[in-house]
């Protein structure tokens, strides 16, 4: 069953072609792996299933149970999308709760397993400007995991990460998989996308090229 679907989009900044007509369809409870160089148009890809960014042309069609009507903000889907902004005289916990208040689906507990599951310790009154590169990554991950999202879109997860957290998060995302939650993600690391994805799709010639 596809849950998002990529029908003929198109997209360009100033004459900077990304997409021409690109299609791609990603099915629910799978890891679709996305690829491509610098610049070549991925995190703009999430951010046009996000809705944050729109097509020129074509349409982007996720399932209805997973977006919400009445507002912008894509309900069921969590996301890290570059480098998210955080305020930086607060603790990674406070961080977490403040964006948590938008919605109060979640608990304190529920935010504070979530920092553990990522790897962070909860109740730390270190600020995130002290953060390590490492730490504010998996700040980003907690907040784009803690509501329980049944949809992930995850640009770059890996970066800054140690071996040990690379581990931790990738047997993370397989137990994702498992419960039925669909995923992209995007890596520039090729041991990333070869052990985790059951698709994956080249960004080429501003297409979506299915490769596996
Ligand atoms: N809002 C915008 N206005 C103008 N140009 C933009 C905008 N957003 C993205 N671009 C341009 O679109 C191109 C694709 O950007 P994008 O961030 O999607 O690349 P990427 O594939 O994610 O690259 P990387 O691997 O470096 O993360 C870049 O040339 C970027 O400068
Ligand atoms: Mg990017």
């Amino acid at each position: 069953m596809s849950l998002i679907k990529i029908e003929k989009v198109s997209k360009s900044f100033k004459g900077n072609i990304l997409f021409e007509q690109a299609s791609a369809s990603f099915d629910k409870s799978k890891i679709h792996g996305i690829i491509g160089h610098n610049g070549s148009g991925k995190s703009v890809l999430f951010k046009m299933i996000c809705g944050f960014v729109n097509p020129d042309q074509g349409n982007i069609i996720i399932d209805s149970k997973y977006r919400s009507k009445s507002s912008t903000f894509p309900k069921q889907i969590g996301f890290i999308i570059d480098r998210p902004g955080y305020i930086p005289g607060k603790t990674g916990f406070d961080n977490l709760k403040k964006l948590a208040d938008i919605q109060r689906l979640i608990t304190d507990e529920d935010i504070k397993n979530t920092m553990i599951r990522v790897g962070l310790q909860p109740d730390a009154r270190q600020k995130v400007k002290h953060y390590s590169l490492g730490m504010k990554q998996k700040l980003a991950l907690a907040q784009a995991i803690m509501e329980n999202q049944e949809v992930l879109l995850l640009d770059e997860p890996f970066n800054a990460l140690d071996q040990e957290s690379v581990q931790n998060i990738r047997n993370m995302l397989i137990d994702f998989k498992e419960d039925g939650k669909t995923i992209l993600l995007t890596s520039h690391n090729k041991e990333d996308i070869d052990l985790l994805c059951d698709h994956v799709y080249q960004i080429n010639q501003r297409r979506l090229e299915q490769i596996r």
